[in-house]
């Protein structure tokens, strides 16, 4: 059942184009706007959202960081994500007028689904990204948007990620048509692009072996940091923590902009450090302050591994190693930038003799608090 793959992970990121494609299915209709009748929560409720809160674990926590940004830029909705682990312990504001968004893969998440009944209990709406049909967190939502990855067995989340990512966008995307925003342009430019996006994740399968081959070349070293900003900021935290589960090293994720406040002390000699650049178009004063980024660090020492898009060759007199990926609009990256992340990282543990589908310590779905 490992369809010829040697584990579930590789399948499992193999599958990610289809997964992306699937999670859109049915969402665009032939007029390019988004259609989420599913949600089954009234355009007239969500026109009257006047905060948005989302709670996650782990990597779908890092979705809704992503989430954060791309809801706060297409809606002008405040909106705030928080580790579901902390959010009823800390008291927060909640009315009838938040939307709280809670993102799960399993939807048996424990502490998730803690944070679901408390968000309800203050009377807020909870909407569900969830990956599996029936399952408990949707079961106690008002209402749920199905993520479309197919069952994900390996402990590390990689196509649920991407299509925590998808429905992300979707209901940021959404919120923003039935409420009107000045982005109105943007927002149906960028529904046109995700329907080409599958096939950008496919492009960055297809260039990985260079990857893997890095990879198998750091099996000896102890730790490797991981740099982005913006969009890239949580994607440098999803390499890390894939890092971690899987390959047992220790990795730490930075928002470059922190680096001289202090991470960048720990930069020696050959130290490997990811850094997820965004695009030169876009937000270009972004892409400039990080390119010098790399140039400190290089400076110091570090073996800088970066990851820019196709065609961007301020950063190539900078990278020792370059890995590419296409071009995307600048919210969208995430989809193509954490592909070669889970990739380094899965070949990484199986180097160092690790067990891949089910790193020690660890299981598929944390069903206690
Ligand atoms: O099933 P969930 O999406 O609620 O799980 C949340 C986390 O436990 C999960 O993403 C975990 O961090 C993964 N093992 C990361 O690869």
């Amino acid at each position: 059942e490992k369809g010829g793959y040697d584990y579930f992970m590789l399948k499992e990121i193999a599958e990610q184009p289809k997964a992306v494609a699937d999670t859109l299915l049915g969402r665009i209709d032939a007029s390019g706007s988004l259609t989420l009748d599913e949600v089954r929560i009234p355009a007239s409720v969500l026109r009257e959202v006047d905060k948005v809160v989302l709670v996650a674990c782990g990597t779908a926590y890092h979705a809704g960081m992503i989430a954060k940004l791309a809801i706060e830029h297409w809606t002008r909705i405040p909106c705030e994500t928080e580790l579901a682990s902390e959010f009823r312990y800390r008291d927060p504001i909640l009315d009838q007028r938040t939307l709280v968004i809670a993102i799960s893969q399993s939807g048996e998440t424990m502490d998730t689904l803690m944070a679901v009944r408390h968000a309800r209990e203050q009377g807020a709406k909870v909407l569900a990204i969830c990956n599996t049909n029936g399952s408990t967190i949707p079961r106690e939502s008002d209402a749920v948007l199905y993520t479309h990855a197919g069952p994900e067995v390996a402990v590390a989340s990689t196509k649920a990620f991407l299509t925590q990512l998808v429905a992300c966008y979707l209901v940021a995307l959404y919120l923003g048509q039935v409420r009107g925003t000045k982005w109105g342009d943007e927002i149906r430019a960028v529904i046109r692009e995700l329907s080409d996006i599958a096939a950008a994740v496919d492009t960055v399968l297809e260039t990985m072996e260079p990857v893997r081959a890095l990879a198998r070349s750091l099996a000896e070293k102890n730790t490797v940091l991981f740099l982005g900003r913006h969009v890239g900021y949580p994607v440098a935290l999803e390499g890390a923590l894939k890092l971690k589960e899987l390959a047992y090293m220790h990795a730490e994720g930075f928002a470059a902009g922190e680096l001289k406040h202090g991470p960048i002390a720990l930069i020696e000699k050959d130290l490997p450090v990811v850094v997820v650049v965004p695009s030169p178009r876009g937000r270009s004063v972004l892409h400039d302050k990080i390119v010098s980024n790399i140039q400190e660090i290089r400076a110091r020492g570090a073996r800088t591994i970066v990851i820019a898009e196709e065609g961007d060759e301020a950063v190539v007199p900078y990278a020792d190693h370059l890995i590419r990926i296409p071009a995307t609009p600048t919210l969208l990256q995430p989809l193509v930038a954490t592909v070669p992340l889970q990739v380094f990282a899965c070949e990484l543990a199986t180097a160092r003799g690790n067990e891949v589908d089910q790193p020690r310590n660890l299981a598929k779905s944390v069903t206690v608090e």
